[in-house]
């Protein structure tokens, strides 16, 4: 089984399962702020849940890639939308700060 390190959190998944949906049943803060309230709820169009991610996943699909293509996010960036991601191997998270966790500064990381 697929490990998931996220916010100092070890948690084992389904190989194929959806990132987004892992974490959030694992409590991981997958949004910040006011995108905990206001986001898609994972049909890939709000941008919200975007994180770096370390290890073995599915391919960016075309509402991955064309979401984040759009600002504020940029296609330059190595995100992508947790909501989007099926996990297929062992993989480490990365969030960053704001509203579309596109910024700079990292929030959590996989080890804390
Ligand atoms: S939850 Fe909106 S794009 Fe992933």
């Amino acid at each position: 089984m697929p490990k998931i390190y996220a916010q100092g959190q070890i948690i084992e998944c389904q190989h194929g399962e959806n990132l987004r949906k892992v974490l959030l049943k694992h409590n991981i803060d997958l949004y910040n702020g006011g995108s905990q309230l206001i986001n898609c709820r994972g049909i890939g169009s709000c941008g919200t849940c975007a994180v770096k991610i370390v290890g073995e996943v599915s391919p960016a699909n075309w509402r991955d890639t064309t979401r984040r293509s759009l600002p504020p996010h940029s296609p330059e960036r190595d995100l992508r939308l947790a909501c989007q991601t099926r996990v297929l191997g062992d993989i480490q998270v990365t969030k960053y700060d704001g509203f579309w966790g596109h910024g700079s500064q990292i929030v959590w990381e996989p080890f804390a």
